[in-house]
Order: structure tokens, then C-alpha cells, then sequence
């Protein structure tokens, strides 16, 4: 990669779920442009060391499944049922369990959704974005009415105090199917 960079070839580089200890490793080498990996309101390992060593170090940070598979959307319920070839059947939180347990943080989004006059995903996206600089959310969508919903969460805006709040009671709830728990690519979290 760095070769790559050198002969004008590619502007830079990234890698995806990845540990800090690996990161470093890399940095010594060719340093990172950017990081991807998942980061949600119900995946907030990486809170703890990459998100901010990746501010530390002008690394962006690219937060896939930002809007948990579309869980915190709220339209993933109980009695939604996936196809054979849709990824979430392997996706922990979105087994039916899971999906009960981790009501409260939807209740929590939905009521910031209300008073903000905004959606539950863009709630979501508005969330992370107010909370780093240095983070963009990718959310995925195959339907042009969601696409355009999510873009607009840029819109949403919440204050210091709103965020403050709903980060604090978001911190309150426990998270129910968090990869760690049931031992999913653990070893890339740290
Ligand atoms: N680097 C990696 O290892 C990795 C792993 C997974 C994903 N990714 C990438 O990350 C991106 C997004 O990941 P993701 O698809 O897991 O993200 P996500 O946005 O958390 O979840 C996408 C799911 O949520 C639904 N959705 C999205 N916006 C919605 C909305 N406003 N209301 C209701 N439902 C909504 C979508 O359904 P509809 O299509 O029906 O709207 C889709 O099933 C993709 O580009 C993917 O390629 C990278």
C-alpha cells in the first residue's frame, strides 16, 4: 500500500475490523487513512481504545451497521422474518430475543425522534455524528425513501444538552447480543 501511495496510485488506505494493537503495527509502516468497523448505539466496543486512538492519530473512522442492521430504525420487529440470503440471520441482535430485549434503547431513540421532529435512524446517525469529529456512519439501504432519510440526518441537530442526555441514559441501558457476549469476531475488538 504504501508503494501504491508512493507511485501515485492511490490516494491512501484503510483497513476493517480492526484492534488497536494491529493498527499500530500498520502505522509503523504505511499509516492509515482510514478505519472501518461496526459501531452503533448497540455496538459501542470500540468507544473504548480505536475510536480514539483513531482521533489521536487523524485516522477516520468509518462505522458500518450504524443503524444495527436496521434495528434502530424501529422497523425491525419480533415478527420480521428474514430471507435465506439476507446477512442478518447471522446477526446476533437481530434474533428475535435480542430484538425484545433491546427495546429500551429504542424507546430512548424514539423519544428524541418525537421532540426532534426526526426519525429513529436519523436519531441514530445524528448521535454519532455529534459525538466525533472524526466518525462517518455508512448506513446501507437497497430503497431510495431510507437512503434519502438517512442522508438526512445531517440535519438533525442536537445540542450539547440533548446529547449529553441521550448519550448518558443510552450508557444506562445494557446492550442484549453484543458480538463480544456470544464470542463473534472477538478478536478483532480491543
Ligand atoms: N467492513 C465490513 O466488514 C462490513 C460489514 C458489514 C457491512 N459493511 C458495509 O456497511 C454498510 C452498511 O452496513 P449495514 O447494511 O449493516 O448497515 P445498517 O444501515 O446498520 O443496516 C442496514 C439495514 O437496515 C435497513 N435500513 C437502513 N436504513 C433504514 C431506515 N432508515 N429505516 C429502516 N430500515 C433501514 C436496511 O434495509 P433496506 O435495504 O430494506 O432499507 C438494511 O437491511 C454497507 O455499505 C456494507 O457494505 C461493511
Amino acid at each position: 500500500m504504501g508503494r501504491l501511495i508512493k507511485e501515485g496510485l492511490i490516494c491512501g488506505w484503510g483497513m476493517s475490523m480492526v484492534n488497536t494493537e494491529l493498527i499500530e503495527r500498520v502505522q509503523s509502516i504505511t499509516p492509515l487513512t482510514a478505519v472501518q468497523n461496526i459501531y452503533s448505539m448497540l455496538d459501542r466496543d470500540y468507544e473504548k481504545k480505536v475510536i480514539p486512538y483513531c482521533l489521536e492519530h487523524n485516522i477516520g473512522f468509518v462505522a458500518f451497521s450504524p443503524i444495527a442492521s436496521g434495528f434502530l430504525s424501529g422497523k425491525v420487529t419480533t415478527e420480521t422474518e428474514f430471507g435465506f440470503d439476507d446477512v442478518r440471520i447471522w446477526v446476533p441482535q437481530m434474533k428475535k430475543e435480542n430484538i425484545a430485549a433491546n427495546q429500551p434503547v429504542l424507546e430512548l431513540i424514539q423519544q428524541y425522534a418525537k421532540s426532534k421532529d426526526a426519525t429513529n435512524a436519523q436519531i441514530a446517525l445524528a448521535w454519532m455524528l455529534k459525538k466525533y469529529p472524526h466518525v462517518v456512519p455508512i448506513p446501507g439501504s437497497k430503497n431510495q425513501e431510507r437512503i434519502l432519510e438517512n442522508l438526512g440526518a445531517w440535519q438533525v441537530e442536537l445540542s450539547d444538552e440533548e446529547f449529553m442526555e441521550l448519550d448518558g441514559r443510552l450508557s444506562q441501558i445494557t446492550v442484549h447480543g453484543n458480538r463480544r457476549d456470544v464470542g463473534f469476531a472477538t478478536e478483532y475488538i480491543d
